[in-house]
């Protein structure tokens, strides 16, 4: 075997005092109960990458929740147990947080089945991880602590800058590993190993299976780590982007666009990211992807515009009028992007564009104070000759408030007789 490492130097170089502190006093309750308990998951990566993370993964190989309800009725921890995953999580008077994991539950169920139950269990724990850099455990045992438990060369991996799983179903798993492996890619400026590329294909069904909310939770991590467009170019190379995103394909055209959509809130963002990675002409449905209600309503505006049959007869800004009054002005700067990069209409996109311009200064010639002067009744007819009024106005057929008043007047006398 090789030499056991010991991290307990990088533990003091990277860990504020307080949560070194907890661990040690961790491992001193888990030695007096005869369990052995570990400092597991991304938290390692980074000590020994000597970064900081104050994620604090523990693993007790016994019953994990029975060791934090002592631990936290000992030392005054708030203590929060999620019984159905064996673990539970204790906030520190100091505001620190913990959570706490039973290394394996069937250490009940088969007692003494294995002559070293205690790192074997720890062993089929780390196995079930994502990535051998993610898999490696430190040691809280007074004895040994800051051991480094690293069964599948995670050391070397973080050495060599490899990110690689631990089994070729690791992705079939669950998929979103594959987000993951991207995000450590750039954040480590790591790459993936061959074998592990290609595992991922054999993923692709798995990643159909996923629900939309994983896919979106995933991406929403990865962009506020990544720059999107390196994103969608790593995974369209990996042969995954429309597998992840139904329809998306990254060419030339989602690159010009993207520089306006990561302007726009992180929200908005991932509701449209599918609707600019869409191909060229074919409108995708970006409903499924939109989870909130108003990301919905969003979408189904910018499709409208997209999808209004006015190609042939669309002449002037006025005439998305109808349509446009009903949207707002941010969907219709990414209709107009929409419409110029996906839709390849640019002459469209420029009279939207022109329409949004003239809209937004419109002069207030015609108003409901205005129309009951003229002798109209209030009612639904009022909201009708305002937006013709203002489709005449922009189309600049209209060009005074005396003509405005003009054809409004007409316009109630055609309606009224
Ligand atoms: N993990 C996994 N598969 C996943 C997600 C997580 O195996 N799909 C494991 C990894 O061992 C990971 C640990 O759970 O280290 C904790 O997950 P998380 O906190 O999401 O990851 P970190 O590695 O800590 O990443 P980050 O630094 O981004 O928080």
């Amino acid at each position: 075997a090789s030499e056991t490492v010991n991290m307990e130097e990088n533990m003091r170089m990277t860990l504020p005092d307080s949560i070194q502190q907890w661990l040690q006093a961790v491992g001193e309750e888990g030695a007096r109960q005869h369990l052995r308990t570990y400092l597991i998951g991304g938290v390692v990566r980074d000590i020994i990458l000597q970064k900081g993370n104050e994620d604090i993964d523990i693993a007790v190989e016994g019953d994990g929740i029975a060791f934090a309800s002592d631990i936290a009725s000992k030392w005054n921890g708030e203590l929060h147990k999620h019984e159905a995953f064996g673990t539970a999580t204790i906030i520190w008077p100091d505001g620190l947080k913990m959570d706490i994991a039973s290394s394996r539950t069937e250490f009940y169920e088969k007692p003494g089945s294995l002559p070293d139950v205690e790192s074997s269990t720890l062993k089929e724990d780390l196995f079930r991880r994502d990535f051998t850099i993610n898999a490696m455990a430190l040691a809280l045992h007074p004895e040994e602590f800051g051991d480094l438990i690293d069964h599948f060369s995670g050391l070397d991996d973080l050495k060599r800058g490899a990110i690689r799983v631990l089994h070729n179903l690791s992705f079939v798993e669950d998929p979103t590993r594959i987000l993951r492996a991207v995000r450590f890619e750039h954040r480590f400026g790591f790459a993936m190993d061959h074998e592990t590329e290609a595992f991922i294909a054999q993923a692709v069904n798995a990643i159909h299976a996923l629900s939309t909310d994983r896919i979106l939770a995933e991406f929403q991590r990865l962009t506020a780590e990544m720059p999107p467009g390196q994103l969608f170019y790593r995974l369209q190379k990996l042969d995954v982007l429309s597998a992840f995103l139904p329809g998306a394909v990254w060419d030339d055209s989602a690159e010009r666009m993207l520089p306006y959509i990561t302007s726009l809130q992180s929200s908005l963002f991932m509701t449209l990211l599918p609707l600019f990675l869409q191909e060229s002409g074919r409108v995708l449905s970006a409903e499924r992807v939109a989870v909130r209600k108003q990301d919905k309503q969003l979408v189904r505006h910018v499709h409208h515009l997209l999808d209004e049959s006015w190609d042939a007869s669309i002449e002037k800004p006025g005439d998305f009028h109808h349509t446009a009054a009903r949207v707002s002005p941010l969907s219709i700067e990414i209709a107009a992007y929409c419409l110029e990069y996906s839709a390849g209409q640019p002459e469209k996109a420029a009279l939207l564009r022109q329409y949004q311009d003239k809209w937004q200064d419109l002069p207030p010639w015609v108003s409901g104070a205005e129309l009951q002067r003229l002798g109209l009744r209030p009612g639904p007819l009022y909201k009708f000759i305002i937006s013709e009024t203002e489709k005449g106005i922009i189309n600049e057929e209209i060009t005074s408030s005396r003509e405005a008043l003009d054809y409004a007047e007409s316009l109630i006398h055609s309606y009224q007789s």
